[in-house]
């Protein structure tokens, strides 16, 4: 068996590939090889199989140059896990000229997924590392400046444009609108193809990753040496370690459902109004693939 993920290098990712690793061949999606390497040397140090791939999911060239050497490796693939994002703190455009957030987050992770679809056999599973902050009644997301998923368009999201009455905190709409789409993405694929899985997991909140690496070196300090060894006790919160086994448990689930979305403690959970909505979901998917049409091969 072989199981892809995205953004093994760090928080989450990391130690959710050591977790994957053994249950079979963990295929490593990265930007940067030798941070792919570190990991791959990590896993090998252990007596398993890792293959690094580089890919920049933020750009849809390289996305689909990354599905075609993935498929090439001719791998049992078994589940993808689209676990690799960012939250920029100040707004910045891809290859393509979309916003970084949203094309990281979404655009990427969506065009990866599309493309690989064909080729996991029946009952594979996808999940997708979601957000709770997607959702505007979500009460430690809006004391922390989030105001939901802020969706006006795939084609607005990628110009940066957020529906209006959004967060004052800079690029906390891209992310939350971003995660939005995760959600919907899940939701809609799970109904439309019912010969694989689709999953989502809201990991918890984990001030110790590098997702906060924008924020100032005062904040980084507190989120790694003070709050996270606090974040198993706290409702909401969770660790790199906790949320990996959370992860494969999901994806490795044999006879279980599709279109879930798990909380952090691997519990069924329900996403916003909005992102509930099967006609919002739909939209979703059906406007992020006009917009990546857009981009010859
Ligand atoms: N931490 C939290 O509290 C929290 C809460 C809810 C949801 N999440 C979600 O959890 C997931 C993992 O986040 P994390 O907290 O583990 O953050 P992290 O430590 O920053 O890890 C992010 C991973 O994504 C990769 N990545 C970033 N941009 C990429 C790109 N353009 N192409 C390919 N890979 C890219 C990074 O690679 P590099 O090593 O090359 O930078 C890294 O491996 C994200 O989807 C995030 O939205 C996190």
């Amino acid at each position: 068996m072989a199981y892809i993920i995205t953004g093994p290098t760090s928080g989450f990712g990391y130690p959710t590939a050591l977790e994957l690793a053994k249950h079979g061949t963990v295929v490593l999606v990265g930007r940067d090889q030798g941070r792919l390497d570190k990991v791959r040397k990590a896993i090998e140090r252990a007596g398993q199989h890792a293959v690094p791939v580089v890919c920049d999911l933020s750009d849809l060239a390289s996305v689909r140059r990354a599905a075609t050497e993935i498929i090439a490796l001719q791998l049992p693939l078994a589940g993808l896990v689209n676990n690799a994002g960012i939250m920029a703190l100040r707004a910045t455009k891809s290859a393509q000229g979309w916003d970084m957030a949203f094309a990281t987050n979404h655009l990427g992770p969506f065009a990866l997924t599309e493309a690989l679809m064909p080729h996991l056999p029946d009952g594979a599973n996808v999940v997708f590392v979601c957000s709770g902050v997607e959702d505007p009644e979500r009460r430690p997301a809006v004391i922390a400046g989030f105001r939901g998923g802020r969706y006006i368009s795939a084609e607005a999201s990628a110009r940066g444009e957020w529906k209006p009455g959004g967060s004052t905190h800079p690029g906390l709409d891209a992310y939350a609108t971003s995660k939005q789409c995760n959600l919907a993405t899940v939701l809609a694929f799970a109904r439309e193809t019912p010969r694989l899985r689709f999953n989502a997991v809201e990991p918890g909140f984990s001030p110790g990753t590098g997702l906060s690496r924008d924020a100032n070196a005062f904040l980084r300090f507190l989120g790694k040496y003070v709050l996270s060894p606090l974040a198993l006790y706290i409702r909401y919160w969770s660790t790199p370690a906790r949320t990996a086994k959370v992860i494969t448990n999901v994806l490795l689930n044999e006879p279980g459902g599709t279109g879930v979305y798990y909380d952090e403690r691997g519990k069924p959970m329900l996403g916003s109004t909005l992102v509930s909505d099967p006609e919002f979901q739909d939209r979703v998917v059906a406007e992020t693939r006009a917009l990546l049409s857009t981009v010859s091969a």
